[in-house]
Parts: C-alpha cells; sequence; structure tokens
C-alpha cells in the first residue's frame, strides 16, 4: 500500500518519519512518499490516488485549496475552513478532509487548554488570515466553542474570513479586528496561524506581548525553528508557550486513522519529528567537474 505527501516544495517535509514510523507500528506494509507536485500537474496526481493500492495523501501548499474540485467528497471540517490537507481513498472515491483544525484543538488540549473553568468565557486571538488561520478559526470557533478575534497583517483578508463566519445566530462570534481592538486581558489563548517566525527566530507577528488572562497559553503553529521570538516573548512575558509540533503530529495521527482505520499512539509520530533529520544526500559530482 501507499499513501503520499503532493506538495511544492516538498523535500523537507518531516511527514515521511511520522507515517512510516506508524506503519511498522501497526504492522501495516506500506510506504509514504513525497512526490514534488506543481499546481499543473495536481489533476493527474489526484486521479492516480484512486488506484486500489493507495490509502491516500497529504497535501500541502500551494494544493490545499486548487484541490476541492478534484475530488468526490468533502469532510464537514473540510467544506467549512476551505481547504483539504488530507485527501482518503475509499474504494475509488476520493474524500477530502482537514485534519488540521482538530489537530490543533487536540494539541491545544494536549497542553492542558480549556482544562479550568476560567476559559469558559474567555476570547481568544487567531494571528494570520491564510489556510492554516481557516483551520484555527474551525477549531477554536466550532470544536472549542470560544469566541474569536482575527489580527492579521492585511486586515481586509481577516475581514474576509470574519464575513464567511458572520452569523448573529451563532453562540460563538469570529470578529476581525486590529491591535488596539482586543480586550487582550481577557484573552487565554494566542493561536499564531502567520508565517510570522517561520525559518526566521527573530521575526514575530506581534510588536509585543500584551498582558493576557491569568494562566493563558499563546500556541505558535510554526515549529522550525522549535522556540520562535513569539514563545520567547510570551515566556518572558510570564506566560506559557507552546510550538506546533504537537499540532503536526496530531494532524498526521488524524490522517493515518483515516487512511488505515488503526490508531497509533501520538508519541510514536512525536518520536519521529524529534529524531534528527537525515543529512541530504551529497550530489554526484557532473562528468568532467573538478574537485577541490
Ligand atoms: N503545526 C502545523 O501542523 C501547521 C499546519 C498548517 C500550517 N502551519 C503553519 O502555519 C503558518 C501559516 O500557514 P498558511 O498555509 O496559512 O500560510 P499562508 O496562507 O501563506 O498565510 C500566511 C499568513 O501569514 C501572514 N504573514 C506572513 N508573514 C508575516 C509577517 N512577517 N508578519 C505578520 N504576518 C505575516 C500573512 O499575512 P498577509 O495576509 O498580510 O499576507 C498571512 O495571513 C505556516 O508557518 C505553516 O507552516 C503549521
Amino acid at each position: 500500500m501507499r499513501a503520499f505527501l503532493f506538495a511544492n516544495p516538498a523535500a523537507h517535509s518531516r511527514s515521511p518519519a511520522m507515517h512510516n514510523a506508524a506503519f511498522g507500528v501497526a504492522g501495516i506494509p506500506a510506504v509514504y512518499e513525497t512526490r514534488r507536485v506543481t499546481l499543473e500537474e495536481l489533476p493527474a496526481a489526484i486521479a492516480s490516488l484512486r488506484a486500489p493500492d493507495v490509502l491516500g495523501a497529504n497535501l500541502s501548499l500551494p494544493h490545499k485549496e486548487a484541490v476541492l474540485p478534484l475530488l468526490d467528497e468533502l469532510t464537514p471540517a473540510a467544506r467549512a475552513i476551505g481547504a483539504v490537507n488530507t485527501v482518503i481513498n475509499r474504494s475509488g472515491v476520493l474524500v477530502g478532509d482537514n485534519t488540521d483544525a482538530l489537530g490543533l484543538a487536540k494539541a491545544l488540549i494536549d497542553c492542558g487548554y480549556g482544562a479550568g473553568k476560567s476559559y469558559l468565557d474567555s476570547p481568544t486571538v487567531v494571528l494570520g488570515a491564510g489556510g492554516a488561520a481557516r483551520a484555527a478559526v474551525y477549531a477554536l470557533c466550532v470544536l472549542l466553542e470560544r469566541n474569536v478575534y482575527i489580527l492579521n497583517r492585511t486586515l481586509s483578508r481577516a475581514q474576509e474570513i470574519a464575513a464567511d463566519w458572520h452569523n448573529p445566530d451563532a453562540d460563538f462570534q469570529v470578529v476581525a479586528a486590529q491591535f488596539t481592538e482586543i480586550p487582550w486581558s481577557e484573552v487565554s489563548l494566542i493561536v499564531n496561524a502567520s508565517s510570522a517566525g517561520l525559518d526566521a527566530p527573530e521575526q514575530s507577528p506581534l510588536p509585543g506581548i500584551p498582558a493576557l488572562a491569568p494562566g493563558a497559553l499563546v500556541y505558535d503553529m510554526v515549529y522550525k525553528p522549535f522556540d520562535t521570538r513569539l514563545m520567547r516573548d510570551a515566556r518572558a512575558a510570564g506566560h506559557r508557550a507552546e510550538n506546533g509540533l504537537g499540532m503536526l503530529a496530531q494532524q498526521a495521527r488524524l490522517a493515518f486513522v483515516a487512511w488505515t482505520g488503526k490508531d497509533v499512539p501520538i508519541r510514536v509520530f512525536l518520536k519521529a519529528l524529534n529524531a534528527p533529520v537525515p543529512a541530504a544526500p551529497v550530489p554526484a559530482p557532473e562528468v568532467g567537474e573538478r574537485s577541490g
């Protein structure tokens, strides 16, 4: 059996390490491979997933939204978020799911978020307005039942998400906001779903950490570097901070269960993520190339 990651670029993903470790622990004779797939190549790549020996695929940039019209069915989460990170091959029928949202909710609970009564009425803040932010809004508003402020560098993109969620009758509201409009001292959770800080250890999506509700958690979806500027600033301001490795492991575990019907402990995925990254193979010198 086979499962894939379709992305561009795809080379540096940790998903093969996680899924191949999980296949081994579950005793499933399957292999997970990455494929560099361009947008032009996506329809053929998705069609290939209907083969009987294919479990499904993960999708990363730039395919999470482009894949929607190529699939037969969508889960409620994928439909509401408007993005798919997991395709499941159900006997030739391709189902699109979004495991980022439930993966985030599970990772937040793993961090102890939501355990205390004080969290019940406290608002949350999502930083960013891309696909990850849409998944975060679904996780916080639908799965964890919290009011959500979206704060993004480009306000209009945050307003688009808020407009998509606009429903005055809903118990929980999604509001696009500027920094000064957020009641920070009541906020129990900030989720960074922006790419600020990704591969940039000194970059932060916030100019500084405001005073938050006691015991507040700052969860950074970024996990490269493991310790981001946002996390360091949050800890210096007396708050708890976690990186996105837990979410990465949980979204992978959910995809694994959807493909195989079998569950594997989360520590298997986390251990694979924390294992040293194998060195990239040194390319062989071209014929005629001089060394030294
Ligand atoms: N841990 C996990 O499992 C997991 C899962 C999914 C995604 N992620 C991470 O989530 C992040 C976002 O992914 P995405 O797919 O949503 O990306 P995306 O669609 O490209 O969106 C990026 C967002 O980040 C904002 N942004 C970029 N640079 C910024 C900066 N210097 N300061 C402030 N805001 C900035 C953008 O603002 P503008 O609108 O103004 O351009 C945009 O809202 C990435 O780091 C990704 O690795 C992690």
